[in-house]
């Protein structure tokens, strides 16, 4: 693949909508690298890194990360493999500066954005997704313990890890998130559908169909 040919596709949705379970079902079907910021940011924190000491108390509180961090940490990840894969960003971008400074990285590789899949849920369906939500401590594979629960309470059928519940997941942060998301990620469904690039797509059901739907979507554009 040379970098001209390189694809980028954008998984946007509100927090719960779905989009890392989406992702990882995609990335076993197709070719793509997968860039997740909230995954990047949880690991830097982990890790104790500088950016994770920065993100910190910005996603204790449901807050955004300040644009800069985010963008140096999505550029560093492009850099590493452009031009050998295809990309699909899940919580990336979420503010206008954040799909300028895609824009601007995507084409100093001769590359753009291809399509935006906007996963839409109902709130109540969030909440009690996020609620509900479990994370293994280990391999970070995420349960829900109704919806797609493992098979032994709190054990991680990958791994045996931990099952935990993610800070963020706490009724006050869910709902400052979901505040968050609708005053400023929103404003990029207006940016993107005024470029074409827009597909909205129903993932309050399956998410072998949301997947399916997405596929669908990837292959025509
Ligand atoms: P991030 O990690 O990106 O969180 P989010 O966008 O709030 O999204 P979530 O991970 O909560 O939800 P999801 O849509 O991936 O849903 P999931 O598949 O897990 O960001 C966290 C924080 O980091 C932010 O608040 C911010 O502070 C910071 N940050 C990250 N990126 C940033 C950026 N670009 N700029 C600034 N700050 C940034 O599913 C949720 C649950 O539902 C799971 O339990 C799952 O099992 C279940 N589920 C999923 N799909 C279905 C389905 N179809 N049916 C039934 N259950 C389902």
């Amino acid at each position: 693949m040379t970098v001209k040919t390189m694809k980028a596709y954008i998984l946007l949705g509100a927090p719960g909508a779905g989009k890392g379970t989406v992702a990882a079902r995609l990335v076993g079907q197709e070719p793509l690298v997968h860039v997740s910021t909230g995954d990047m940011l949880r690991e830097a924190v982990k890790e104790g890194r500088p950016v994770g000491l920065r993100a910190k108390a910005f996603m204790e509180k449901g807050e955004l990360v300040p644009d800069d961090v985010i963008l140096g940490i999505v550029r560093e990840r492009i850099e590493r493999d452009a031009g050998q894969k295809n990309y699909l960003f899940d919580g990336f971008p979420r503010t206008h500066e954040q799909a300028r400074g895609l824009d601007d990285t995507l084409a100093s590789f001769g590359a753009r954005v291809n399509g935006v899949f906007l996963l839409s849920v109902p709130d109540a369906v969030l909440v009690d997704r996020l609620s509900g939500r479990r994370v293994c401590q280990g391999c970070g594979a995420v349960y829900h313990v109704r919806n797609m629960p493992p098979r032994i309470e709190g054990i991680c059928d990958r791994c045996g890890g931990a099952l935990v519940q993610r800070p963020d997941d706490r009724e006050e942060t869910v709902r400052n998130r979901l505040v968050v998301y609708r005053r400023q990620t929103e404003e990029l469904i207006a940016y993107y559908r005024e470029r074409g690039l827009l597909f909205e797509i129903d993932a309050s059901g399956n998410p072998d169909v949301t997947v399916a739907g997405v596929r669908k979507r990837m292959a025509a554009v």
